[in-house]
This record gives structure tokens, sequence and C-alpha cells, in this order.
């Protein structure tokens, strides 16, 4: 299917994943752009960043408006290995432990997720399309996107694969933090975190990476 025959009618192809922390969303919608020949926006990298720029500007996070100020007036340059917040290499403080502990903080904010929402619409149809993956890609960022992927895992295979990837915390640590933040993620009141209706779901905690990608793919057609 060429971009051109996308079902948005605009000429973009969009792909939306979405789930909670540790379901797989990143690993396989990078390996599902690449077959596709589509880029990959990561927009918890986003969230990550507004937080990131609060902190290193000592706002109080309970300060909602200084907090959509900041993500209406940051920088944020994400690619595939780095992601530069207003001129500083923040690729390893955003996925830290201060971070990923005030980032729901900051995604709860109705104001951020406005401003954030628009600039991943952009990123998209400036790029003829993309594979996003978030938490409300396919619910509110992009309803009408071509496939909308919904992934899940057991709690304790998420843990698992986010206490691989952070060496500073033990399991237990990685595990409370996670449970607190898919709560706050799923109980929030703008845009929280649930499957569309016409999600395709995907139980990711037996299966590797390679299987989830060739089933997408095929329901691609
Ligand atoms: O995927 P992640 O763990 O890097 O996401 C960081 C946080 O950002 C997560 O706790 C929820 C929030 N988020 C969101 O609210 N909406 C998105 N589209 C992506 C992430």
């Amino acid at each position: 299917m060429s971009v051109a025959d996308g079902p948005m009618g605009d000429g973009v192809r969009v792909i939306a994943i979405d789930g909670p922390a540790g379901s797989g969303k990143s690993t396989v919608a990078r390996q599902l752009a690449e077959r596709l020949g589509l880029e990959y926006l990561d927009t918890g990298a986003m969230y990550r960043s507004v937080a990131f720029a609060a902190m290193a500007r000592e706002v109080d996070l309970a300060d909602s408006d200084a907090i959509v100020e900041i993500a209406r007036n940051s920088d944020i340059h994400i690619d595939d290995t780095s992601v530069v917040v207003d001129g500083v290499d923040a690729t390893t403080q955003i996925r830290g432990p201060e971070v990923t502990r005030s980032v729901s903080t900051v995604a709860a904010i109705s104001g951020v997720r406005e401003v954030l929402r628009v600039r991943q619409r952009a990123w998209a149809v400036e790029r003829g399309g993309g594979v996003l993956e978030g938490r409300d890609i396919g619910t509110v960022v992009f309803p009408d996107a071509e496939l909308k992927v919904y992934l899940s895992a057991s709690a304790a295979v998420r843990a698992e694969r986010r206490a691989g990837e952070v060496s500073a915390l033990d399991y237990e640590t990685v595990a409370a933090d996670l449970a607190a933040r898919d709560a706050a993620d799923s109980t929030r009141q703008h845009d929280p975190l649930t499957q569309a209706p016409d999600a395709v779901h995907i139980d990711t905690t037996d299966l590797t990476v390679d299987q989830v990608v060739d089933e997408l793919i095929a329901r691609l057609g």
C-alpha cells in the first residue's frame, strides 16, 4: 500500500501503538517502522523531556501553568539514538528514576497534553506518516490510524523487562514504581491509557518481538 492510499485520506499513513510501560511498545514500534520504511516516534520521551526541563529549571511540578509554559517553550529533539532538550543531551537522564517518578504528574496536565498532541500530529504529517507509540495515540492523537495496536504483558514480565534496562534499581523498586505509574496513567482525568475499541490487542508476555511484528505486518495486509 502506498502512503497516498492511507485511510486518513490525506496521504498520512499512521500506525498507533499504545500500552503500559514494559509491554514492548518501543521495541515493537521501532522494528515495525523499519520493516515498513517509516519513521518511529516515542511520545513517552516527549513527556519525559518536559518533566526533565521542569526539573532542570527547578519548577514545582504542582504548578500546572508553569509546566504548560515549559511544554510550550521547550525545544525537544528526539531521534533514534538521542534526546536533546533545550540544547542539553538528556538521553540518559530522561530514563532515570527522578524523571520516571515525576513524569506521570506532568502527563496528567491537560495543557501539556494539548501542546504535545499538536507536535505529534505535525511530526507525522511532515513525514507522510509514521509509527507512533504512547498511551493515547490510537484513542486521541490519531483515532483514524491505519492500524491501532494495544500491547499488554503480565505485571511481572513488564517489571522484569524494565529492571533489565535500569541497572541502578532492584526488581522490587522497579515493580512498585511501575505499578504506581500504571495506576496514575490509567486513572487520570485527561486521555487515560485505555484500549481503543478497534485496536488489535496482543499480549506480549510469551511472545518474541519478531512474533509480534510479524503479526502486525500480517494485519496490515
Ligand atoms: O512510555 P514511557 O514510559 O516512556 O512514558 C512516560 C510517561 O509519559 C508515562 O508514564 C505516561 C506518559 N505518556 C502519556 O501520557 N501519553 C503518551 N502518549 C506517552 C506517554
